[in-house]
């Protein structure tokens, strides 16, 4: 039937042409919105460029960034839809882009700050030092609580590592200082702010979870929950801090609640009009440490 043949090989055609169509379509605004995003310049590596400690700009940051975004505002939390996470991409790549990776100031972000910010509920906010895994597990499995990675400035920078270059693409893609090479570095700067705002907006009675089985102290002055939340905590706002000190199953426990550092913590607090409670081991926590350790006397049903 060669009228037939003729129609489906018309139709043949035209969806080979629609398909190219598409292709170059789709091409082009990925070339477009390239081109906006100023990515894909990673050029190859040069002598200078190599000259930090830490690991190099993580690639696809603006893929990552932006992908965070939206499906922090889509899924994590609808209530913040209308933020403009595009903006958001901006406003964090100029604070740092062409930038001496160790001189960033607050400043540099504080436009990228205003434009996230926004209120966290009550009695939820979890601050952590040294139990990262654990207190972001708990967190994913209660949704009473939040960590700073649970809020959308703490969301989008989680694990990621950025810094300036003041030429070639803007960007340092091969290394990045380490807190200890300069302390104003991007990623400092960077959460030590998100840190503070966190804590600021922080209301109600507010948890932490520490670590009793490190060497150094479950509490640390020096750590960003030690120099930076506590003393941005309002008084007005924050009445009690609940403290969770966490071990190691079947590791040490070098500190407890009536520990030298949980003293020096609790007395902070207080003589910032802030109420203290301390638990040793809070077992909606310590349950999850259990799910490895299943055999531990201290995960046993009624220990
Ligand atoms: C926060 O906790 C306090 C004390 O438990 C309680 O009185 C208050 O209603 C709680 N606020 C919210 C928003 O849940
Ligand atoms: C406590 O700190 C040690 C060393 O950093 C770490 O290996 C351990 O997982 C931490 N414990 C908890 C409960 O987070
Ligand atoms: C703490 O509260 C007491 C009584 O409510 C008040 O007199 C004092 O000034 C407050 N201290 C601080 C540091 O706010
Ligand atoms: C826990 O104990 C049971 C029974 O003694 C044993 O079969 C199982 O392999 C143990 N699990 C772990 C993770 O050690």
């Amino acid at each position: 039937m060669p009228f037939q043949n003729s129609s489906s090989w018309t139709r043949k055609q035209k969806l080979i042409l629609t398909g190219v169509v598409v292709v170059l379509l789709g091409t082009m605004t990925v070339f477009v919105v390239l081109g906006l995003l100023r990515v894909g310049r990673k050029k190859t590596p040069t002598a200078e460029e190599q000259q930090w400690k830490g690991r190099g700009t993580t690639e696809h940051l603006v893929e990552i960034v932006l992908g965070r975004c939206y499906n922090f505002i889509t899924t994590i939390n609808s209530e913040l839809r209308n933020k403009d996470c595009l903006r958001v991409w901006k406003l964090f790549e100029q604070a740092f882009l062409y930038k001496d990776p160790c001189s960033m100031t607050k400043e540099d972000y504080q436009p990228l700050m205003d434009l996230a910010r926004y209120s966290i509920p009550c009695n939820k906010s979890l601050f952590w030092s040294k139990t990262y895994d654990l207190a972001h597990h708990y967190t994913k499995t209660n949704h009473d609580f939040l960590t700073l990675e649970d809020t959308l400035l703490g969301y989008i920078a989680d694990g990621i590592t950025w810094c300036g270059n003041p030429s070639d693409s803007g960007v340092n893609y091969e290394s990045c200082p380490k807190w200890t090479e300069c302390e104003n570095n991007p990623s400092s700067v960077y959460w030590k702010l998100a840190s503070k705002m966190f804590a600021e907006t922080s209301c109600g009675t507010v948890q932490v979870m520490l670590n009793g089985s490190t060497a150094t102290g479950a509490f640390r002055k020096s750590s960003i929950f030690g120099s930076v939340e506590i003393v941005n905590l309002n008084p007005e706002k924050v009445s009690k801090m609940q403290i969770w000190l966490m071990h190691d199953i079947g590791g040490l426990q070098r500190e407890s609640c009536t520990g030298h550092s949980i003293a020096q913590l609790r007395e902070i607090l207080e003589n910032r009009n802030i109420s203290v409670s301390c638990e040793d081991n809070y077992r909606p926590a310590q349950l999850l440490q259990c799910t490895r350790n299943p055999n531990h006397t201290a995960c046993t049903v009624c220990s």
